[in-house]
Order: structure tokens, then C-alpha cells, then sequence
């Protein structure tokens, strides 16, 4: 408890799954919790379960102009901001009928393989993806995760402080099958969290990402049958839970995590075991 006493943290994407479990726990610590969200009312509702002075912020993490416009917000009611999480982002971004025929072709490769027999069946994704599927992904990820930055840091450099979290990926190290933008969107994350972890460190500002493994949330509810093979192929032999990625994100933003910076820390269940 009041590990994160009178702290400022904003977190984007705060109003489900992952970020809203992270802004229970950063509350509980002791901070104020700024929610960010595509979703505006859902943000709202965020707040007034989290109560205190928490406050939501509507904007779309990709468009820039609107995030700059969400940080002066910020800076405007309370002047300072001591943690960053950037963990919007969307997964599976595919009609249901290709989602259906993808985890058929998936089962049926998996059966072929566990025949010991040839591969016939193919599970063929980067070949299709539209530019605009593309383009999206990294916009959200990527691109959000670096407007979100360049925004807390005209808070966070004057104050010479801070700290930042930024949502990565098991699939930005170990590689997914048919999610490539995803992964490059992850991966890029990641390096990206190193070299501001370089820069930032005269202005005693940290930065550092998490990593998770499959965890129950909206986001993962899309995968269906498929969550069957994950869990046999986990060490652990289930997903996580958001807690398992909340706990993570209240070490790195309190002064127990003093001596991290530009790490990556992943509960994956053992899924995926170097980073
Ligand atoms: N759940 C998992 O297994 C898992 C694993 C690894 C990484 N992650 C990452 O964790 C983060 C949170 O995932 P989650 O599982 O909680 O998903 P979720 O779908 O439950 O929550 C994501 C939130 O981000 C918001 N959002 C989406 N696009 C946005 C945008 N452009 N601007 C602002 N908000 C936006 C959504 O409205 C939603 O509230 C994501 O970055 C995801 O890639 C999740």
C-alpha cells in the first residue's frame, strides 16, 4: 500500500481489460488516475469507479493533434505527471468469418503436423493484409506509444522525473504466426522503450515495458478455440489473469524499481522465457 502515494499517472487505453485492472491497483497505491480512452464514456465510467480526482481523457492515441490537446488537459488540472502508461491497443482486427476460417486452417495444420505427415494446409495471413490493416496496427501501437511519450515528456522534463511504462508483447520477441503487423508493432515498442531509457536517464525520468503473455481480457476473448492450443503450449497451462500484469506495472512505476530502466519484465506463464 501507498507505494505510489501522490503521484500523477495517466494511463491510455485505461478503460478495459489490462489498464483499467492497472489503474485499480495504481489507486489503491495512493495515485490519481488520469484514463485515456478511444471509448470517452467508458473512460468516464472508469473514473467513477475509481473515484478521488480521477479524471477521463477522450482521445484516440494515433491522432496527434488530439493528444497533445489531452496532455495540455492534463498539465492544465494538475500542473505535474509522474507516470506514463501506454498501453492502448487493439489485437485481433479481422471479421469473425476469417477469424472462424483461420482457426479451422490452424487445427487442421496442427492435426497435420501431430500425423507426422506433410503440411497441406496453410495458414496464410501476410499475403492478404491491406495496407490499411497495416498502417492501423502501427498507428495505434507505435505510433500512439510515441505521441503519448513526446507529450508526457514536455510535462515530465521541467519536473525532472518521471516514469514510463509501455505496453509490449510476447509476440514482439517470440514472433506470432499471422499477426505480423501486430508483432512489428510490439517489437518496435520495445526498441523504442531502450532508446528513450538511454536518453532519459540525465532527466531522471524511467522508462521501461511490460511484455505479457495470453491474458484474459476483452482484447483475447476473440480467440476462441484457439486458446486450448496456447494453454497446452504454456508451462502454466492457462492465461493469465490482469492482476498477473497490474502487479508488474505497480513495481516498475514505484521506487522498488529504482535501479530498472529500459528493461522488460514478462508474466507470460513461461510461454516465452527470454526477452
Ligand atoms: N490481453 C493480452 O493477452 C495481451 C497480451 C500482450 C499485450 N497486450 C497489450 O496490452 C494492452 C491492453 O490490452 P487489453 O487486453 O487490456 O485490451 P482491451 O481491448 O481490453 O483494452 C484496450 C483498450 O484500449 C482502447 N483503445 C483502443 N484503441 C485506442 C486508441 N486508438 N486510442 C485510445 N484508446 C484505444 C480500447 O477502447 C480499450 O478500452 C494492448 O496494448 C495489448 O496489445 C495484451
Amino acid at each position: 500500500m501507498n507505494r505510489l502515494q501522490g503521484k500523477i499517472a495517466l494511463i491510455t487505453g485505461g478503460a478495459s481489460g489490462l489498464g483499467a485492472q492497472i489503474a485499480r491497483r495504481f489507486t489503491e497505491e495512493g495515485a490519481t488516475v488520469v484514463i485515456n480512452d478511444l471509448r470517452a464514456e467508458d473512460a468516464e465510467a472508469m473514473t467513477s469507479e475509481l473515484g478521488g480526482e480521477s479524471i477521463g481523457v477522450g482521445f484516440d492515441v494515433s491522432d496527434s493533434a488530439a493528444v497533445e490537446a489531452g496532455f495540455k488537459e492534463v498539465a492544465e488540472r494538475f500542473g505535474r505527471l509522474d507516470v506514463l502508461v501506454n498501453n492502448a491497443g487493439i489485437g485481433l482486427d479481422q471479421p469473425e468469418e476469417d477469424r472462424l476460417e483461420r482457426e479451422r486452417r490452424t487445427f487442421q495444420q496442427v492435426a497435420e503436423i501431430q500425423a507426422g505427415g506433410p503440411i497441406e494446409t496453410f495458414v496464410d495471413v501476410t499475403m492478404h493484409l491491406s495496407d490499411e490493416r497495416w498502417r492501423r496496427m502501427l498507428a495505434i501501437h507505435l505510433d500512439g506509444t510515441f505521441f503519448c511519450t513526446r507529450e508526457a515528456l514536455k510535462i515530465m522534463a521541467p519536473q525532472m522525473s518521471g516514469n514510463i511504462i509501455s505496453m509490449g508483447s510476447i509476440m514482439g520477441t517470440a514472433g506470432g504466426a499471422g499477426s505480423p503487423h501486430y508483432c512489428a508493432a510490439k517489437a518496435g515498442i520495445l526498441g523504442l522503450t531502450r532508446s528513450l531509457a538511454r536518453e532519459l536517464v540525465p532527466r531522471n525520468i524511467r522508462v521501461n515495458a511490460i511484455a505479457p503473455g495470453f491474458i484474459d481480457t476483452p482484447m483475447t476473448a476473440p480467440i476462441g478455440g484457439a486458446k486450448a492450443l496456447i494453454e497446452a503450449a504454456t508451462p502454466m497451462r492457462r492465461f493469465g489473469v490482469p492482476d498477473d500484469i497490474a502487479w508488474a506495472a505497480v513495481y516498475l512505476a514505484s521506487e522498488e524499481a529504482n535501479f530498472m530502466t529500459g528493461q522488460v519484465l514478462s508474466p507470460n506463464g513461461g510461454y516465452h522465457m527470454s526477452q
